[in-house]
């Protein structure tokens, strides 16, 4: 097992990552002296799945175990679903000493966690994620939220976990287009802090997206997307400044799905579309270099998470980014790569700028 610590002084938490390790989730929470009364929030694809050995693990540890489940699907990331897991706490009894276990993906996670954040003033919660994009990203960092329709995790807390526990196995059943879309945050991460990983994502794309790396790399590759996070978390919990590079793809990606509706693009797809934006935009105004963005262009490329991108409107994306949490006093702001692992926010992106770069993604995807 690897192991990440997020540190947030009496709230740091750690991040264990194995193979095959799901089995022994209840002995590694019952280790930590968590609490025995646990709930359960999944989704009913998650709890086909992997719902037994995580319930039967923590009652063999004494836990007494209730399970709630949501529907699957972004379009359920909100306040009314959290109202109905509510009602579901409330039956089963939770307090203020009990514990939500969150199962699955990052909808579940975000959504689970926000439920945490807000039952009882805020309970204790865990991350077991299930996908690749949560287990590189969502589940680590405390950021917990629901959707609204006008904008992407628009209600939200930040409320840390007490642990995350991260089986890379269970990504052996994810579909193809999940696993790519994640794949998307890992090269982000390349992009804006690590340069090693970028680099083994240009000689591995095909192995990780095919999830046919030996497992040792596979932990290895969410061990390096954690200490990223943590890293980067450990110093902004809540996004004060350089927590804001985590948001690398994400000022056109956001707008991109709030204007279909969530429907059309994965998270990680709509990442890759405003990576190759900012990328444009990055090279426009003299800050990166032209054989970065091939590099970037390329191994999003071979990613091959193009569909449907030829009838966005370029003008409705950008009226749209104008109500995004990232815009701070009415300026819309972009991370920007000035180096290959290196990235900074700019707030001086002009409209044409932005045009470009927005339908660039349009040309080049
Ligand atoms: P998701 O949770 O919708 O999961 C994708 C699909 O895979 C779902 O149908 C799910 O049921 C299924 N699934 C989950 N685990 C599986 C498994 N092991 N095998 C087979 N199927 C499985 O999507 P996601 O990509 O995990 O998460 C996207 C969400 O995460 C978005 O809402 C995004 O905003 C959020 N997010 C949050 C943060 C954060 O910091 N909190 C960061 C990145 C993304
Ligand atoms: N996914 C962006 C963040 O956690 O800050």
């Amino acid at each position: 097992m690897e192991h990440v610590e997020v540190r947030l002084g009496n709230r740091s938490y750690n991040i264990q990552i194995g193979y095959g390790c799901l089995q022994h989730f209840g002995v590694a929470y019952t280790d930590l002296g968590l609490s025995k009364s646990v709930a359960i929030v999944t989704n009913p694809t998650v709890s086909d799945l992997y719902l037994k050995p995580v319930k039967q693990g923590l009652e063999r540890a004494g836990c007494t175990v209730s399970v709630l489940t949501m529907p699957d699907g972004e379009e359920y990331k909100t306040l009314e679903t959290a109202h109905g897991l509510y009602g579901g706490l409330i039956d089963a009894g939770v307090d203020r000493s009990s514990m939500i276990v969150a199962l699955g993906g990052g909808v579940v996670g975000d959504t689970a966690g926000f439920v945490a954040a807000t039952y009882l003033r805020g309970i204790d919660f865990v991350q077991v994620p299930t996908t690749l994009e949560s287990q590189v990203d969502a589940s680590v960092g405390g950021k917990t939220a629901v959707d609204h329709p006008l904008g992407k995790n628009m209600v939200g807390a930040f409320h840390q976990p007490r642990l995350v526990y991260i089986d890379t196995e269970t990504l052996r059943s994810l579909p193809g287009r999940e696993v790519a879309a994640g794949t998307a945050e890992v090269i982000k991460h390349g992009i804006i802090r690590d340069t090693e990983l970028f680099k083994f994502l240009e000689d591995n794309l095909e192995s990780l997206i095919g999830l046919e790396l030996p497992p040792e790399d596979l932990v290895w590759v969410i061990a390096q997307n954690c200490r990223i996070k943590a890293d980067v978390v450990s110093s902004d919990e809540t996004e004060k400044g350089l927590r804001e590079i985590l948001n690398y793809g994400h000022t056109v990606g956001h707008a991109i799905e709030v204007v279909t509706e969530f429907k059309e693009f994965k998270h990680g797809e709509a990442v890759c579309l405003g990576m190759t934006a900012a990328g444009k935009i990055a090279l426009d105004k003299g800050m990166w270099h032209k054989e970065d963005l091939d590099r970037q262009t390329e191994l999003l490329r071979r990613l091959g998470t193009r569909i449907g991108v030829e009838n966005l409107d370029p003008l409705q994306i950008l009226d749209r980014m104008g109500s995004d949490k990232k815009v701070r006093d009415g300026v819309i702001r972009f991370v920007l790569p000035e180096a290959m692992g290196k990235v900074v926010t700019c707030d001086t992106v002009t409209r044409d700028e932005m045009l470009a770069g927005i339908s660039h993604t349009m040309a080049v995807h």
